[in-house]
């Protein structure tokens, strides 16, 4: 295959990964015509919205992109079919969440959306066609994928159709989308077809150094991008693990965080202790790479990573149980302001966000919860709070001013770290709440300078002083 011939590229799936990823390629590819598409109509009209305030998805500088190439070589569409038709390079960048039901419910990817795009393809493309798993996905998946394009061999269709099948996973984090498709620290190509390969070489390296764009095989590449998850939350579960140890004994987890990532082997990023990692997919990711090592009988390997998970939720309930003794071990009647439903800042996702849990726990205890959020709206949380249980609205007001969510409230908690909450005035919060008044700092960003003189209390995580 002639490796100019890539005209056209055809994204499944307008999400937090098709979505800013296409765009980027797209401005950086100005002679590659980019479509998305997705079956959620309402996602891609969100996405044609002339008012780019209501993109589906916010991240920093990704409505200057969008706003630069929509209708030029970018485009989003509901013809899936079409779209899969006219281009030479597919990418699958559906959602794969864990399953529920049946085998390997709660612990493997549900991957019905990921078959669909199969036979979808399988059924409508045309000549030579590279399809790539941007989505990302059990070890082996590509093997599924290739069976059934494979199987479009036996269609009865006069046209001579071939596909290659590459793994190219993703590594953006939400909030930093942008830079980190700009400046990746990695783009990993797994293949086993040497031209395909620099065919998706071809299109990266319109922006990323050679040095960094990597070929491996298939299933390194699957791999790879689970393992790089693992590796990224278990930190953040070790992390958490020493910010409770720090709270007994005296220790600060800030301090003690700066102490050994100075040390090169160990690094500085990634040590911030938190209310738990949430986001789309660490807990998935993780539970793949469990459900995988089990089927290989690989119990003790399996047992290592399940504590990631565990520790994260653990985290989430002594956070909630510590605000219920703070609180007099009774919450009924009281008012607690909630700043943050994000699972981290700088973006409106808040799929496995700590808030919910936590949120959830102190509705059960009977608080009345009143929720702030700087990009998540009203119709989201209402969402998140009463999907398990039936948390309905008499239960939780939203606030779209900061500083109301603190009248007459008992207690605020501090759950993602927007900037607006790191310059709360807490002298103009100071005579509207209720004493005795406690702020839960899950994220570490209030400066206690400047509320020692206010009459407050403040609970810090991982912060031995709070005793
Ligand atoms: P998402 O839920 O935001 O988007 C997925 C989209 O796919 C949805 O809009 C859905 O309607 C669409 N879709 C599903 N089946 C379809 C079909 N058959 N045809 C057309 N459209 C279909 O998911 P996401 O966060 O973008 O994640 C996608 C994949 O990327 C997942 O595998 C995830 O693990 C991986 N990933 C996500 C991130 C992230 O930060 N969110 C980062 C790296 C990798
Ligand atoms: C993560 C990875 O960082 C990406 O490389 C990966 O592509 C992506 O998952 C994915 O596969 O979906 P994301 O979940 O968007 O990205 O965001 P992170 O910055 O990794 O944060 C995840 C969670 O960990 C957040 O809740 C965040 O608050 C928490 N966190 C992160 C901490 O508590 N402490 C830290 O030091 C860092």
């Amino acid at each position: 295959m002639n490796l100019k011939s890539i005209k056209k590229i055809c994204c499944i799936g307008a999400g937090y990964v098709g979505g800013p990823t296409m765009a980027v390629i797209a401005k950086n590819c100005p002679d590659i015509e980019v479509e998305v598409v997705d079956i959620n109509e309402t996602r891609i009209k969100a996405w044609n919205d002339t008012d780019l305030n209501n993109l589906p998805v916010f991240e920093p500088g990704l409505s200057e992109i969008v706003n630069d190439v929509r209708n030029k070589n970018l485009t989003f569409s509901i013809n899936v079919e079409d779209s899969i038709k006219n281009s030479d390079m597919i990418f699958i960048s559906v959602n794969t969440p864990i399953k529920k039901k049946g085998i390997g419910a709660g612990q493997t990817s549900d991957l019905r959306w990921v078959e669909s795009c199969a036979r979808k393809i399988c059924k409508s493309a045309k000549g030579h066609t590279i399809v790539v798993e941007k989505s990302t996905l059990p070890v082996k998946t590509a093997q599924t994928i290739k069976d059934i394009l494979d199987s479009s061999n036996n269609n009865n269709s006069d046209e001579c159709r071939s596909f290659s099948v590459l793994s190219n996973p993703e590594f953006l984090a939400e909030g930093t989308a942008i830079s980190d498709l700009v400046n990746p620290d990695r783009v990993l190509i797994g293949g086993d077809d040497l031209v395909a390969m620099n065919a998706l070489k071809d299109i990266y390296i319109k922006w990323v150094p050679e040095k960094k764009i990597i070929f491996t095989n298939l299933w390194s590449s699957e791999l790879s991008k689970l393992s790089a998850n693992a590796l990224l939350a278990q930190r953040i579960s070790s992390i958490n693990s020493l910010s409770a140890i720090c709270e007994v004994t005296g220790a600060d987890i800030g301090d003690v965080a700066n102490a050994v990532g100075m040390d090169s082997r160990i690094g500085s990023k990634f040590l911030k202790a938190g209310p738990g990692f949430g986001g789309s997919c660490f807990k998935k990711d993780i539970l793949n790479l469990v459900y995988l090592s089990r089927y290989y009988g690989l119990n003790e390997v399996a047992d290592f990573w399940q504590e990631t998970v565990a520790i994260n939720s653990w985290q989430q309930t002594r956070i909630y149980k510590e605000i219920v003794a703070k609180l007099f071990g009774n919450l009924a009647d009281k008012k607690i302001a909630i700043l943050g439903f994000a699972f981290k800042e700088n973006t409106n996702d808040t799929r496995e966000s700590p808030a919910i849990n936590i949120c959830r726990n102190l509705l059960n205890e009977g608080a009345f919860l009143s929720i702030h959020d700087c990009k998540v709206n009203e119709e989201t949380i209402d969402k998140d709070l009463s999907s398990e249980n039936s948390f309905d609205k008499s239960m939780w007001a939203y606030d779209k001013d900061v500083y109301t969510s603190f009248e007459g409230a008992h207690a605020v908690i501090l759950m993602t770290e927007w900037s607006i909450y790191k310059k709360l005035n807490w002298e103009k919060i100071v005579p509207v709440v209720k004493q005795p008044f406690w702020i839960f700092d899950t994220r570490l960003i209030v400066n206690p300078n400047q509320i020692k003189d206010l009459g407050i209390n403040l609970w810090q995580l991982g912060n031995g002083k709070n005793y």
